[in-house]
């Protein structure tokens, strides 16, 4: 289906050992991709399964990167697609003024939320140029399009990936690769539910136009997509996946 991951497509899922990025992980290997996660952590539980490698990497560290898409590279020889999806999110901690953020937290958001999705597209590229295609989404959040308060930091690290998203699109179209970006709303993940109380997390749900909880389930097809050969005309886009609260 060209709307779908190719079977044997090789993704690559950073931040995919536990919450959204591991759920689309599952998804992408259960429709017959060669996925490799990345990540600091190890997965935890069913985040791994046998047509998913997880290898460890830092995505704010540029070596990292180099040895990351090495073993990729030896072990598939080629990389289809990337998933930016590692970002520094459930450690954040409880929300606060933009005054009490320190300069220690703001560089490391940074580090790794901006950053990391920029070190991770420079180290995809030669290898997409080479291969003249490739497909690369990056995770960023609808907190950018609705300026959710006490989260500067965080909001900041996203809206500068959107703008990365589309000035690299501009640079990469040529070389048969496409750029795009998914803004989801709060998904409902151990991460959410430690950062947000159960009151927040139902108010979020009813301001929904789709009046329910979000899954990493209601992601994984959108991903899917935007790895697809279907989606080869469209970059440079943000698509916000949120059941309809903000419209852009
Ligand atoms: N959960 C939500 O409601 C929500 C909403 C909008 C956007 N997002 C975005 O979706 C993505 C996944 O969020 P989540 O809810 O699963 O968060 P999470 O905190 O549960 O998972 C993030 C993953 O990234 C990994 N990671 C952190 N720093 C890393 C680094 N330096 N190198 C490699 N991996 C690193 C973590 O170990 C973790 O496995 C993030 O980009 C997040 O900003 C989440």
């Amino acid at each position: 289906m060209r709307g779908s991951v190719a079977p044997g497509t090789v993704v690559l899922v950073t931040g995919g050992a536990r919450g959204i990025g591991a759920g689309l992980s599952r998804y992408l290997a259960a429709q017959g991709a060669a996925v490799v996660t990345a990540d600091v952590v190890e997965p935890a539980g069913d985040a791994a399964g046998p047509d998913i490698t997880h290898l460890q990497a830092d995505v704010s560290d540029e070596s990292s990167w180099r040895q990351l898409v090495a073993a990729v590279l030896d072990r598939h020889g080629h990389v289809d697609a990337l998933v930016n999806n590692a970002a520094i999110y459930q450690g954040l901690g409880a929300k606060r003024p933009f005054t009490d953020i320190t300069v220690e937290e703001w560089d490391r958001v940074m580090a790794v939320n901006t950053r990391g999705v920029w070190l991770g597209m420079r180290a995809v590229h030669p290898v997409m140029q080479a291969q003249g295609r490739g497909r690369v989404v990056n995770i960023a959040s609808s907190t950018v399009h609705m300026g959710v308060p006490y989260f500067a930091h965080y909001t900041a690290s996203k809206g500068a990936v959107i703008a990365l998203t589309r000035s690299v699109a501009r640079e990469v179209g040529r070389d048969g690769i496409t750029v795009n970006a998914i803004a989801p709303g709060l998904v409902e993940t151990d991460a959410t539910r430690a950062l947000n109380d159960p009151d927040y997390l139902a108010a979020s749900a009813g301001r929904r136009a789709v009046p329910r909880p979000m899954e990493p389930g209601d992601l994984a097809p959108v991903v899917s997509f935007l790895c697809s050969e279907g989606s080869g005309f469209i970059t440079g886009q943000t698509l916000i996946v949120d059941g309809g609260v903000t419209f852009s």
